[in-house]
């Protein structure tokens, strides 16, 4: 899967060259390329951004760069097909798991970063094909955000996660959140480990799971249990 970030802070990206996408990356499983909105301004001062009319504070970035940026995207990855672009914006629908998992499905996938106090509207009419937020809360750009769905939807791509860490994504897939996990010392700070997690009985370790997850959801996201709830259980 190719990533195409259209940013003003290209260099931003290359914190993602670690751990397991940086894994992903050497395997040519994903690539990530982030190409700098600047290098496509005709204005000679290399300025990309103008004042809003109407008026109004801040700065807009303006249509050219971003429409000629985008452009020489598109020829790079040659398909005939429209390329799916998200503008990454707090005015877009909440990215979850669910939208994740359908846009791991496209080969190549183009993200806008916004900065200052927007983007003008006609640039988006003519490229974006997705508005996404990550959540409600304003940001100072979409470089985060972007990087944020970037991790997420690589993690579903084939062969990206090991057989161990996918068995993981599993658990969390059932809209439930995860149960508490120990590791060595058996004792810590007067503290045991349940007895029921070291009895070997799986039937029982997997019993007293569910209901850890059941029982966390319900307390830190009822949200969720209520969705949950009313999926799976018969009242
Ligand atoms: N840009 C600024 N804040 C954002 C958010 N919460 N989600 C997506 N893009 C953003």
């Amino acid at each position: 899967m190719n990533f195409h970030v259209m940013t003003l802070f290209p260099e931003m990206f290359l914190a993602a060259d670690n751990s397991i996408l940086g894994r992903a990356m050497q395997k040519e499983l994903i690539s990530i390329d982030a190409v700098n909105i600047r290098d496509y301004t005709l204005d000679k001062h290399k300025k990309v951004d103008d004042y809003t009319y109407g008026g109004g504070a801040g700065m807009l970035m303006q249509a050219q760069p971003i429409f000629d940026c985008h452009k020489a995207i598109c020829d790079k990855i040659g398909s005939d097909k429209k390329v799916r672009t998200i503008y990454v914006t707090p005015q877009g629908k909440l990215f979850d798991q669910e939208i994740a998992k359908e846009l791991s499905n496209e080969k190549e996938l183009i993200f806008l970063c916004g900065h200052y106090e927007g983007v003008d509207e006609r640039v988006l009419e003519e490229i974006a094909t997705d508005y996404i937020s990550i959540g409600d809360y304003v940001l100072t750009g979409g470089e985060l955000p972007a990087m944020v769905m970037i991790d997420c939807i690589s993690r579903l791509v084939p062969g990206v996660l090991s057989n161990e860490e996918s068995a993981q994504t599993e658990s969390f897939d059932d809209g439930l959140l995860e149960y508490p996990q120990y590791t060595r010392p058996e004792v810590w700070m007067d503290k045991k480990v349940p007895d029921v997690l070291l009895s070997g009985h799986h039937a029982n370790i997997e019993k007293w799971r569910h209901e850890q997850s059941l029982e966390r959801t319900k307390q830190r996201r009822p949200d969720l249990y209520e969705k949950y709830a009313h999926k799976n259980m018969k009242y």
